[in-house]
């Protein structure tokens, strides 16, 4: 099966400081639980400037960078890696559309919040954009290959 694509994919999930302000860590993590994704890395940190423009390199001209930085760094952001099938694509629309305004609701932006200024949450959009946020955020020794016997862990 881990020759199948979307398989083994991985993405970055990363609860924003109102996420975790506002004690939402359980219920978003529960999501992606219930969902039957397998979790592979979580920490918490207060992120630095340098991961901050790394990640959010290509925004760098953009008026809300400024505004998304100090955000960003507003307080600790919980920073998670999910493995199962196709977790990128499943992922996004479980997190909903960037402007919460247009998110639906059962989304984590469209039952959490109102506004794409503290919209809770981020998600890698692609395969690749995947791939560099892991590395960026985390070092491979943090990630855990496990196993266990219920169905969810074929995929
Ligand atoms: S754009 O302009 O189309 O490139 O931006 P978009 O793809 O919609 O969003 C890219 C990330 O910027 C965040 N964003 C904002 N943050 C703070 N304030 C404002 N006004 C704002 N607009 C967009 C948006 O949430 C995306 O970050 P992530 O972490 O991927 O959610």
């Amino acid at each position: 099966l881990s020759s199948v694509p979307g398989v083994r994919e991985r993405t970055l999930i990363a609860i924003k400081p109102d996420g975790v302000q506002r004690r939402l860590v359980g219920q978003i993590i529960q999501r992606f639980e219930q969902r039957g994704f397998k979790l592979v890395g979580l920490k918490m940190l207060q992120v630095s400037d340098d991961l901050l423009s790394q990640h959010y390199g290509q925004l760098r001209t953009k008026p809300f960078y400024p505004g998304l930085l100090q955000y960003m760094t507003s307080g600790p952001v919980v920073a998670m890696v999910w493995e199962g099938y196709k977790v990128i694509e499943s992922s996004r629309m479980m997190v909903g559309h960037t402007n919460p305004a247009e998110a639906q609701p059962g989304t984590v932006r469209g039952d959490f919040s109102i506004h794409v200024s503290r919209n809770v949450v981020h998600a890698s959009d692609s395969v690749e954009g995947a791939q560099r946020e892991i590395q960026l955020w985390f070092k491979g020794k943090e990630l855990l290959n496990w196993e266990c016997c219920d169905h969810a862990s074929t995929f």
